[in-house]
């Protein structure tokens, strides 16, 4: 296959046994759902930025030629159903790579919160690979491969190779990706329903208008406002075409919707398809602070409260 032309990122010559690297979830500050393509799926224009809740990715070369996926944390699949998995067996083909491999997974990342979880799962899965099997994959060839994977791997690809963490105007139906700057990283309160939200269910059952119309004004200005650091106004415009569905689909993210509200939170919002839900904090402070009232109601309404922070510092808000 056509490798691209972008940087190289392999290390040429030298020999690796062992890799971790840190998988981190995303949160969509704004997603528009632009129209339905020919092809069912929706042309997007979403803001996305990662956060400090991550899952870790180790990568261990094996003596025969086997993908072979173990799994600690939060229950997954580690067969074929496992983006991991499917991932590592593609670069495999497609590369000519005759070695195996054997990955761990530390699960942390809820499945189905509209958090990216398995599309970055499946992004670090391809950038370690590239660098344990010396592929010196360009950017752009990763970016291919993750698109196949699914419409954020790309996003998330871009992240690792920037050094884990970042932000991005995601479009087409996710996969064209520009890097953003926020003149620094958010803080945010994190609400994770208990039982997640299928992201196809999700688009199935938006009514999204079928003819493709140009990037809204607004989306300019949450842009604008996200690269000047507008905490207030970021809130403000944070925007999200699949929240309604979400929140038909899911009577937990309904339940932590109400919560929030009823906290008086400055902001509720979904991120992706749900089923998580999000406060954008100006300070660790703010988000701590807020974690530590809605805590109380975790039990009860069946979600779990974290505050997520930018350097590897998201925390249960049972340790605050
Ligand atoms: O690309 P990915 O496999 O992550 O997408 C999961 C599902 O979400 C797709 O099968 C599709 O139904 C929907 N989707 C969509 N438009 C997008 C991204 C995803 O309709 N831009």
């Amino acid at each position: 296959m056509d490798w691209g032309d972008g940087g190289w990122v392999g290390q040429e010559g030298c020999t690796i046994d062992e890799l971790k690297l840190t998988a981190p979830a995303k949160v969509n500050l704004a997603l528009y759902v632009l129209g339905r393509r020919p092809d069912g799926y929706h042309k997007l224009w979403t803001l996305m930025e990662t956060i400090s809740l991550a899952d870790e990715v180790t990568l261990s070369g094996a003596t025969d030629d086997a993908v072979r996926l173990t799994a600690t944390g939060r229950p997954v699949p580690t067969g074929e159903e496992n983006l991991i998995v499917r991932t590592a067996r593609l670069l495999r083909e497609r590369a000519g790579v005759s070695k195996g491999v054997d990955i761990h997974l530390d699960k942390v990342i809820p499945i189905g919160a509209g958090l990216g979880g398995g599309s970055s799962d499946a992004a670090a899965t391809l950038v370690g690979l590239g660098r344990l099997w010396n592929l010196g994959l360009t950017e752009n060839a990763l970016m291919t491969l993750g698109a196949e994977v699914g419409s954020d791997v790309p996003f998330f690809v871009v992240m690792q190779l920037r050094g884990g963490s970042g932000a991005a105007v995601c479009r087409g139906r996710g996969e064209q990706v520009e890097v953003v700057e926020a003149p620094s990283p958010h803080w945010y309160l994190l609400l994770l329903p208990k039982e997640g939200v299928s992201t196809a269910a999700a688009y199935a059952a938006l009514r999204a208008p079928t003819r493709l119309t140009t990037v809204p004004e607004k989306a300019k200005k949450t842009q604008e406002a996200y690269e000047r650091g507008d905490v207030d106004e970021l809130r403000q415009r944070c925007h999200n075409d699949l929240e309604r569905v979400a929140l038909s689909l899911s009577a937990g993210c309904r339940r932590a919707f109400e919560r929030m509200v009823a906290a008086g939170l400055p902001q509720a919002a979904v991120s992706g398809s749900g089923s998580a839900l999000f406060c954008l904090c100006g300070s660790r402070e703010e988000a701590e602070g807020y974690a530590g009232v809605l805590a109380q109601h975790q039990e009860t309404d069946g979600f779990e409260v974290v505050a997520s922070g930018p350097n590897g510092q998201a925390r249960p808000a049972a340790r605050l």
